[in-house]
């Protein structure tokens, strides 16, 4: 059974995917936002599942320190990773641009930057996994035509002083984590570590987490009916295929949808804004990957 590390798991997505690994007797290293968070969750899936191995780690990943501590923590403790899944992520609501301790814009640091870091400084216990995977979850929003804010992460200013929007944050980090993918897969090629994206679909049960109000309320009461909607146990069979199924084996450089390859836009294959992205996150993580 296979050692996972799955973030985001103290609610949503993450607590449901975290519980559905134990459940089928996989090792989860679960993180969530804050240590009473983790701890909690992982006292209920032992409750739901007696024989479960859940360890419970805590970070604030808009602070690249705690990522750093983090990786420290999860290195000391687990020799091994199997596999790293990536579930954080957030869609601010409020117009206002907020900014992380580091002074970068939050959606960018949760949704791009944590990611990249944290993988980074997890590789060596990637490395000893005989098979290594790397899942970082994306999303469809990215793709031109979604609606919303068009995708428009001009690497100038990709803290967005000018022209911030949530919906262009959230677009713009999953278009940037699409780049580190692409990138993690070219630089794992030729060895046992895989990267893959993947986008679970519209689940409005979780994504009302996040909202307010009527859209909130909309969400849980129509949006869920809707034959578009995504459910929860759908889309953590997604993830759950991500960091196991032995089909993926040596699948490198892709973006899943429901348990099926999916294109991502031809921005997300520009390998020119690629590159700059990644020296970007470089400098703004301190860390530099081997290459
Ligand atoms: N739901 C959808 O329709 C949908 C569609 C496409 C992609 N996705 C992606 O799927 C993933 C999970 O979505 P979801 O619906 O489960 O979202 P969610 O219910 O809003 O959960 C987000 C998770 O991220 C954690 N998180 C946010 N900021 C954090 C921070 N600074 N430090 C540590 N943890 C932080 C949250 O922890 P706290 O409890 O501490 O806030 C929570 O566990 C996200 O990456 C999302 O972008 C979702």
């Amino acid at each position: 059974m296979a050692t996972i590390l799955v973030t985001g798991g103290g609610r949503g997505l993450g607590r449901a995917t975290a519980e559905k690994l134990a459940g089928a007797g996989h090792h989860v290293v679960l993180h969530a936002r804050r240590a009473e968070a983790a701890e909690a969750a992982a006292a209920a899936i032992r409750a739901a599942h007696p024989d479960a191995r859940v360890t419970p780690h805590a970070a604030d990943l808009s602070s690249m320190a705690s990522v750093r501590s983090l990786a420290a923590e999860v290195l000391a403790a687990h020799e091994r990773l199997d596999a790293v899944l990536h579930i954080a992520g957030v869609m601010q609501q409020s117009a206002a641009r907020r900014l992380t301790a580091d002074g970068y814009e939050e959606t960018l640091a949760v949704n791009a930057l944590a990611p990249f870091l944290l993988t980074g400084l997890l590789m060596p216990a990637l490395e000893r996994a005989p098979a290594g995977r790397i899942v970082n979850v994306s999303s469809r929003r990215h793709l031109p035509g979604s609606h919303g804010a068009a995708v428009d992460l001009d690497l100038d200013d990709p803290m967005l002083e000018h022209g911030y929007q949530p919906d262009r944050a959230y677009k713009n980090s999953k278009l940037a984590l699409l780049w580190v993918t692409y990138e993690q897969a070219r630089r794992t090629s030729g060895r046992t570590v895989t990267a893959n994206a993947v986008c679970p679909g519209f689940v409005p049960l979780t994504a009302s987490d996040s909202a307010h109000g009527l859209t909130r309320l909309l969400m849980r009461t129509v949006l869920v009916r809707m034959p578009f909607a995504v459910s929860v146990g759908a889309a953590t069979d997604s993830f759950a295929f991500m960091a196991t199924d032995r089909s993926l084996d040596g699948v490198s450089g892709r973006f899943y949808g429901e348990q099926q390859p999916i294109e991502s836009s031809p921005d997300a294959h520009d390998a020119a804004r690629a590159a700059r992205f990644w020296s970007l996150a470089e400098e703004l993580t301190g860390f530099r990957w081997p290459a």
